[in-house]
């Protein structure tokens, strides 16, 4: 790993022995805005863990990360996906995307807090969300669309932006696989993050939402990841 992303990653308090081991190689050589979070394990609805081969391709579920206050979405495309690399932050810092996890390469992972406005599922509304491929569409893996001013993202590559205002990718949630057990777990961001701005901007409704004041409380141990349908009441399309 190269210095900067180094100092970047073990930033965050977490052992640097520890995150070099549990990041895909490529990664961990390339990655200067990765960020380790603590290790949270998705379950569903009952807390039981969630399998990476139980989810339906062509899905979306929602999940707290890094955040209490902060969606991600969790996908499990129609097909597998790779590395990719040349990524930009919108600072222009490069990064390179790990591909999808489980035995099937499908599953990834991204905030669901657009990069241009901050559009963001809440449990009334959502102007973002993933869109599998429709039939005789050339592009298998759908599209991640953000209906607000239609910045459109490839979950395919990392969330990059097909078209639209935004000038980031979404930034990419990490996700281990555990090979034994099929489980998955979040470990950290890589890409721009638009934390900051999203608690800046949503301040006065995140104080009611959340008054015990954890809305920037880390997720830890377990998050429940929830079917957007459940999640929210109304999915905008456009
Ligand atoms: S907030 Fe998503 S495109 Fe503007």
């Amino acid at each position: 790993m190269k210095r900067r992303s180094f100092v970047k990653a073990c930033g965050a308090g977490v052992s640097c022995a520890a995150l070099a081991t549990s990041l895909p190689h490529a990664l961990s050589e390339a990655a200067a805005t990765l960020r380790r979070y603590p290790r949270v394990q998705l379950v569903n609805g009952n807390g039981q863990p969630i399998k990476a081969s139980a989810l339906s391709a062509g899905k979306q579920w929602v999940f707290a990360y890094p955040f209490k206050a902060t969606p991600a979405f969790l996908i499990n495309l129609q097909t597998p996906v790779e590395p990719v690399s040349g990524l930009l932050t919108e600072t222009g810092e490069p990064y390179e995307w790990p591909g999808g996890v489980g035995t099937t390469k499908t599953v990834v992972a991204y905030s669901a807090i657009c990069a241009h406005k901050l559009a963001h599922p809440t449990p009334s509304l959502s102007y973002i969300s993933y869109r599998p491929a429709r039939a005789g569409e050339s592009h298998s893996a759908g599209f991640i669309t953000c209906c607000a001013e239609n910045s459109r993202y490839d979950p395919a590559r990392g969330a990059a932006v097909i078209n639209g205002p935004a000038r980031q990718p979404l930034a990419t949630i990490l996700l281990e696989h555990d090979t034994q057990t099929d489980a998955l777990f979040a470990v950290g961001t890589v890409g721009g993050e638009v934390f900051n701005r999203f608690f800046d901007e949503f301040s006065p409704r995140l104080q009611l939402e959340y008054p015990n004041g954890d809305a920037m409380a880390l997720s830890n141990s377990q998050v429940v990841a929830t079917p957007l349908e459940t999640y929210s009441d109304n999915i905008m399309g456009c």
